[in-house]
């Protein structure tokens, strides 16, 4: 596994990516259920304000992200990865940072503009930049929930691509996202 040591996304990155994964699914899980329950009802209250919390979370994370992402080189992909291979990930991994932004932006846009509570983990809440307009609130709605179905795929191929590396081909694509190379680089 060494030459993969060398090839690691840089620290910080790798410490987001695991903190982005973790905040993600519970939001989504949380997203999931809640949209199961009839509006109003208690415990989907309750949930939408941690889910909403851990949305806006990820929105800041991800502008950090990005700003990391620009900031350092990513590692090339294995060699073993063979054209399509190559584009796949990449699309992926596009499809993943255009839903770290779209899901809570759409989130804000459908509760800042229909008047829902938007506090930050029952403190403060946020500015509503935009407010009392049906058609931004149905618009992020519409977008919100039909968007949800693209995650749960995108996530899940994300995932199961993840385990597909680790366990049949073996080459070390896990280990360029790990959190401890030991070897201090970047
Ligand atoms: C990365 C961040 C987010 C993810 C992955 C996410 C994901 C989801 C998912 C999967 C659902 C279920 C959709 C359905 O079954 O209809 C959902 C619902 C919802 N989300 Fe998010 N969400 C995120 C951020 C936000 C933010 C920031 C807000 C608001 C500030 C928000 C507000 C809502 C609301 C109000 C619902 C209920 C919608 C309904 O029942 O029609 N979300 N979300
Ligand atoms: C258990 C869950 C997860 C596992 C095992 C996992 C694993 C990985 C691995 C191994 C890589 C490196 C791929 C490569 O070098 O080609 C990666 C990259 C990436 N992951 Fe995940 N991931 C998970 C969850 C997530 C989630 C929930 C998101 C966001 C919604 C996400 C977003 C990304 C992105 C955007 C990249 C590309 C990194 C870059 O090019 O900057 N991951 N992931």
């Amino acid at each position: 596994m060494s030459s993969e040591v060398t090839t690691a996304y840089a620290p910080l990155l790798r410490r987001i990516h695991w903190a982005t994964a973790v905040l993600f699914i519970v939001a989504m899980l949380i997203g999931f259920y809640c949209g199961l329950q009839p509006p109003g009802t208690s415990p989907r209250r309750e949930l939408l304000e941690v889910h909403k919390s851990l949305g806006m979370t990820l929105l800041f994370l991800s502008v950090l992200r990005l700003m990391v992402r620009a900031a350092t080189k990513a590692p090339p992909e294995p060699s073993s990865f063979g054209v399509l291979l190559r584009f796949a990930a990449r699309l992926n991994h596009l499809a993943l940072y255009l839903i770290l932004f779209a899901m809570p932006l759409t989130g804000y846009a459908f509760s800042a503009a229909g008047g829902y509570s938007l506090k930050y983990f029952w403190t403060f809440s946020w500015p509503r930049l935009v407010s009392g307009s049906p058609g931004i609130a149905h618009a992020g709605e519409i977008a919100h929930d039909t968007l949800a179905y693209v995650v749960y795929a995108v996530v899940a191929l994300h995932i199961a691509a993840t385990v597909w590396h680790a366990s049949v081909m073996r080459d070390g694509t896990l280990a360029r996202m790990w959190p401890h190379q030991g070897n201090g680089e970047r």
